[in-house]
């Protein structure tokens, strides 16, 4: 009773700023202190995420609930404040958390277009201007980075992450967290990362969002854990379970997952929470009998909170008394929300000042920034005969169902972006042409062709025409997978159609995916995918037709020809028969032809064996020129560095960047190892004319893999080394590990 009395006086003093003392001590400690004051029903009131605002006063007064998410009206957040930090017996501040992925009122391209860029250091950028935005919101922890590997782009969500491969998916996941995180969690604007989904929820079948998975352990381990010991070395502050099963085990029942592998090999003491009633859905999985059950599963598992599923705040009192769940789970859980609170400093400061996001939303320099991204996010796939950039055009036909589309530009998960403050291609065109606009058709679904005539017509009057194809918004993201990545509607009909007005046509795609856009591709001379490119999607699109910037972005994902080729990626594992480039297709095979005219290698009769474009593909208005690399020391020991250089020339008339990249195959391994794995990336910026030696220093621990014996290993052999433009050029040299 003492004890009690005594921490509410501390409570009160600290909540009212004053005190120093205690505050100085360190975190654990005060975890502790507080957490002897604290009744079972309060630590289940820390372990309840609802999704709310204000009407949630009265739980948050009663200490039932711990982090609220889908708020972000700073008015309604210090309104539950109030009710948690005044009326509550302990007064433990309310943790706000928000899906805040690729920005908050200024929009940054989707991440799956940031990691186009190949730019971690943009992308941090990004990401700490989203923490500032959000955070003057009062929102102090988001739901970000996406580190799935996503290798199916019939998964709508691609978009939300860095694509197929795990080095990519490492530096995006790491610039992201250092973004949203800034130096340290009790800054103010510092937004508690969430590294999400643990895991292997891109892998769904047949890329159906939410379904089952099928990944073993050394793939999970070389190729999904990565990304998230990566964001965990960096100190990525929490951690959301995955919808998904793996081999009959949700992700948010998993213990293996959550303990063994997250906290006792990875040391990580962050927080754990689940997806939005993921555990209450193991009971449709047929894991768990009741809610009950999921509460008892999910916390024994090793997680900390409860998103919306209720079960964990409706039994856990049951499940202690019971036996099933010890009070240590629960202490253990609580210690971590609590930690997290008090890293933030949200005791300290709980309130956000109402006014302060008037001042800081859409600053001129977080535009410029979401320009820049967008900009170097734009992936150049096609420029026949250099029809860009339009620098000498005058006049030219802007169509297409996305060209003045200010949400669908956005992208999915922009619960906070503006269409008013969004700036789309047509405004930004306008600026710098003559324009006669001619939408064509009224969204990315459209198929009434009726206006097709007055396009066409349109066309003839200009010196070229630039249509806007793609997806809106809608149609990419959670719970919007697709079986058929064609361009929707009349879309190709349209391109076909203001194709034969015999004008330079340039088609600028934006999407969340890569879609499949072989015959648009044919109809026009020049194509440029922005993906969805955010608020500033379309000033950075008009630099870029106009020449007043060139393109630098290189695909995170392969384009596929034909969605049957999915999943398709560039760094798979070989077969025993890799195709040889000469595949018999469907035409080419006789009638009544005998088993034996076949190629017998792995490709398909209709698409061949190659994507439309490869990993890391994406040309610029100037042309570079890959010298042969050079390898300094092609014997290595184990603990050695490789060094390696190339020789690169832009041999264009532009000035432009180009994104050098370094892969590398372990020819021979205890287990089938990938025919190509990107080890590293430099982004070159290089005058008409100009030469440079780019230089690559590779540890030969970054070689390691998780080998037959399930050790991280470096096993000594031979490899292949290239550095290239893309996934797909070059020529290996080798090296060998002793
Ligand atoms: C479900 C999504 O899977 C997850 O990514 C998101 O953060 C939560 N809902 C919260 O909105």
């Amino acid at each position: 009773m003492k004890k009690t009395i005594l921490f509410l006086v501390l409570g009160a003093i600290m909540s009212s700023g004053a005190f120093t003392t205690f505050a100085q001590t360190d975190i654990d400690q005060k975890v502790e202190a507080l957490m002897s004051q604290m009744t079972l029903r309060e630590k289940l009131g820390q372990m309840n995420q609802v999704s709310g605002g204000a009407e949630l006063s009265g739980m948050a007064a009663k200490g039932e609930v711990g982090s609220i998410l889908n708020c972000a009206d700073p008015a309604q957040i210090n309104a539950v404040q109030r009710a948690a930090m005044e009326k509550s017996r302990l007064r433990i501040p309310i943790l706000a958390s928000r899906d805040v992925i690729h920005g908050f009122r200024t929009i940054f391209p989707i991440p799956l277009g940031q990691a186009a860029t190949f730019d971690p250091a943009i992308v941090e950028k990004g990401a700490r201007i989203a923490a500032v935005e959000a955070t003057a919101s009062g929102i102090r922890w988001t739901f970000s980075p996406m580190l799935d590997i996503s290798r199916d782009p019939r998964w709508g969500r691609v978009a939300e992450g860095a694509g197929e491969d795990p080095y990519l998916d490492v530096q995006m996941g790491i610039a992201m967290v250092k973004g949203y995180q800034g130096e340290d969690l009790s800054d103010p604007t510092a937004m508690a990362a969430c590294m999400k989904h643990f895991v292997g929820y891109g892998a769904a079948e047949g890329g159906r969002d939410y379904n089952s998975t099928m990944i073993s352990e050394r793939s999970l381990r070389n190729t999904y854990f990565p990304a998230f010991k990566a964001a965990a070395d960096a100190g990525a502050a929490t951690l959301m379970t995955s919808f998904n099963e793996i081999d009959g085990v949700p992700s948010t029942g998993n213990k293996w997952l959550l303990k063994d592998v997250l906290r006792d090999e990875w040391g990580w003491n962050g927080m754990v929470v689940t997806d939005w009633n993921s555990a209450g859905e193991m009971i449709a999985h047929g894991f768990s009998r009741d809610l009950k059950h999921t509460a008892e599963q999910a916390v024994n598992a090793g997680v900390d909170m409860d998103m919306m599923s209720f079960g964990f705040i409706s039994h856990l009192e049951e499940l202690v008394a019971e036996g099933k769940v010890s009070e240590a789970e629960i202490d253990r859980a609580v210690r971590n929300i609590l930690k997290l609170k008090f890293e933030l400093g949200l005791f300290e400061n709980p309130y956000v000042d109402e006014k302060l996001s008037e001042k800081v939303d859409y600053a001129p320099e977080h535009l410029e920034a979401a320009k820049q991204c967008a900009v170097e996010s734009a992936v150049l796939l096609k420029n026949n005969k250099n029809v860009l950039p339009l620098d000498k055009a005058k006049t030219i036909l802007v169509t297409g169902p996305l060209a003045d589309a200010p949400y669908e530009q956005l992208g999915t998960w922009v619960f906070d972006g503006e269409r008013e403050h969004t700036v789309t291609p047509l405004a930004a065109l306008r600026n710098e042409y003559n324009v006669i606009w001619e939408p064509g058709l009224k969204y990315s679904r459209d198929n009434n062709t009726s206006s097709f005539a007055k396009v066409r017509k349109a066309a003839a009057k200009a010196d070229a025409v630039v249509v806007f194809v793609g997806e809106e918004s809608i149609l990419s993201g959670e719970a919007h997978s697709l079986s058929n990545l064609d361009l929707q509607g009349a879309q190709s009909e349209l391109i076909a159609e203001v194709a034969k007005a015999g004008k330079p046509i340039v088609a600028v795609v934006m999407a969340g995916r890569p879609l499949t856009i072989e015959r648009d591709l044919a109809n026009c001379d020049a194509m440029l995918y922005s993906f969805h490119p955010g608020t500033m999607g379309g000033p950075a699109i008009a630099d870029l037709l106009k020449g007043k910037a060139v393109p630098s972005g290189k695909l995170p994902m392969t384009f596929l020809r034909d969605a049957g080729q999915a999943p398709f990626y560039y760094n798979h594992n070989n077969t025993g028969r890799p195709c040889n480039g000469s595949e018999t297709l469907l035409n080419d095979i006789p009638i009544a032809a005998g088993q034996t005219s076949l190629g017998c290698t792995s490709y398909y009769l209709d698409t061949g064996y190659g994507p439309l474009f490869p990993f890391g593909y994406g040309l610029s208005y100037t042309t570079f020129k890959y010298g042969t690399p050079v390898v300094e020391n092609a014997e290595l020991e184990r603990d050695g560095v490789l060094r390696v250089s190339v020789e690169l020339k832009n041999t264009g008339k532009y000035e432009a960047t180009e994104v050098v990249q370094l892969y590398v195959q372990d020819k021979v391994g205890s287990v089938v190892r990938p025919v190509k794995e990107l080890k590293g990336f430099q982004r070159v910026t290089l005058a008409p004319g100009q030469v440079r030696n780019v230089m690559f220093e590779l540890p030969v621990s970054e070689l390691a893999f998780w080998n037959f014996d399930m050790e991280y290993v470096v096993e000594p052999g031979d490899f292949n080394i290239w550095v290239a433009g893309d996934s797909a050029s070059g020529s290996p040299v080798g090296f060998i590990v002793k």
